[in-house]
């Protein structure tokens, strides 16, 4: 039954495709975003311990029971699970698939806003002002278009399976994506006012460093961006080949997210301070303007300022969102999709669309009650669920699963360590971040 899984044919292949998954708006829009408020550099740095610490293993950890199982998460969760209560291993798989749901939701709706703003300068250039003030406004009926089309694009990509599908079309979008955002920071690094935005970036806030608010943004930003906890890197890992360089393949994955949300703080905080000097109001009281506002408030008023170039820079940035949205959508979608094709044998195609349907119906419940509901699920997800997540895998990993898990067996050397520091520190740690914000 393994060998008629389908799965990546080539190392490049999963690492572009797993960094797809993570490279996404949490990089490009919610990084920056989150630097620009905590302190610059101090967020940079809480980022990167973060990430070395605590999300690197958990990637690892993630991939590891995916790739053991090769199964999606409620198959491997549940097996993982045997000895002791596979019930409770397969209901975190499926609050893993629930959170992919979620997360796909407000996503599709959020990466619809991208579709539509890369759009918007071809029809002002094309002289469709009315069109163009309908792409740039946000709107029911802008949402109920870009949402579903955002939809559409996965499963298109999707329905043709993980070979076809997903590694061809990750190879095609990464590069692009990579050569967009070396471009835009060229272009950026060039302009009046960019130099106090690399040394805000650059230059740690060291009054801010011990802010539990910013250990906790960091957390939640780290796996989030690393697509972590809703079983996206499990679902990849178990299309690796049985012989894969697991600990290779964590590191490639991890140092591309990393390096792509550090280039795209390059990117964004200097042009911050170019619309800042071109007279646009981005700051008050320490705090970026409308903080969520930043890719559609102030960068398009920094666009506006550029004149004729402004179109072409516009257009490029949100093409460039546009493509981080996708290969980022494929990976959550493609976790219920395995579920429904192995554990209900419903073909790709109906699950593709089963799947794609119940997006859609979730994203209009939040389109309609957009006001409260829209920011309260990307905190309780972002925040809770998936460190919470990990912190099940590092269990499931380092005490409770035995038949067939090496890490556990492992007797000396390097994953001896590495398995210790699994079982003891790694959940210590998310224990102690998660009291700290609690009664600290
Ligand atoms: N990992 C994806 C992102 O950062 C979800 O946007």
């Amino acid at each position: 039954m393994a060998q008629s899984r389908d799965g990546f044919q080539s190392r490049l292949g999963f690492v572009l495709a797993a960094s797809g998954a993570a490279v996404g708006l949490g990089n490009i829009w919610g990084f920056p975003t989150q630097a620009a408020n905590h302190g610059g550099g101090a967020f940079l740095l809480v980022y990167f311990i973060v990430i070395f610490l605590l999300a690197l293993p958990a990637l690892y950890t993630e991939l590891y029971l995916g790739h053991k199982a090769q199964a999606n998460p409620v198959k491997a969760l549940r097996n993982a699970w045997q000895e002791q209560a596979p019930q409770v291993g397969a209901a975190a798989g499926y609050l893993g698939l629930a959170g992919a749901i979620v997360m796909l939701s407000f996503y599709s709706i959020v990466a619809g806003w991208m579709l539509a703003y890369a759009l918007e300068p071809i029809a002002l250039f094309l002289g469709f002002t009315e069109i163009s003030t309908f792409l740039k406004t946000d709107s029911m009926a802008r949402n109920f278009i870009f949402t579903p089309l955002m939809l559409l694009l996965t499963a298109s990509i999707i329905l043709k399976g993980v070979k076809s599908g997903i590694e061809t079309w990750s190879r095609r979008l990464m590069p692009m994506l990579l050569v967009l955002l070396v471009g835009l920071i060229a272009y950026i690094a060039t302009l009046d006012g960019a130099s106090n935005g690399f040394a805000a970036y650059l230059v740690p806030d060291f009054s801010q460093i011990l802010d539990p608010g910013l250990i906790i943004a960091a957390m939640g930003q780290a796996f989030f961006s690393l697509s972590l906890g809703v079983g996206c890197m499990m679902i990849y890992g178990s299309y690796l080949q049985p012989d894969a360089n697991l600990p290779r393949l964590t590191a490639s994955v991890a140092l591309l997210d990393t390096g792509v949300a550090f280039l795209a703080g390059l990117l964004i905080i200097p042009a911050i301070y170019v619309a800042q000097h071109n007279g646009v109001q981005v700051f008050s009281d320490g705090k970026l303007v409308g903080e969520g506002q930043l890719i559609f408030a102030i960068l398009p008023q920094l666009f506006n300022t550029m004149g004729e170039v402004g179109l072409l820079v516009g257009l490029l940035f949100f093409v460039l969102m546009s493509i981080a949205s996708l290969t980022s959508t494929i990976s959550s979608t493609e976790i219920p999709v395995a579920f429904l094709v192995e554990n209900h044998q419903v073909e790709r195609k109906q699950a593709t669309f089963l799947v794609s349907l119940t997006v859609l119906t979730a994203s209009s419940l939040i389109i309609f009650n957009f006001d409260w509901l829209f920011g309260l699920v990307i905190m309780v997800l972002t925040q809770y669920q998936l460190p919470l997540m990990g912190l099940f895998y590092f269990i499931t990993v380092g005490w409770l699963w035995r038949r067939g898990n090496q890490l556990h067996k492992a007797a000396s050397g390097v994953r001896y360590w590495f398995a210790q520091y699994i079982r003891f520190v790694c959940p210590i740690l998310m224990t102690a971040v998660f009291a700290n914000v609690a009664f600290g």
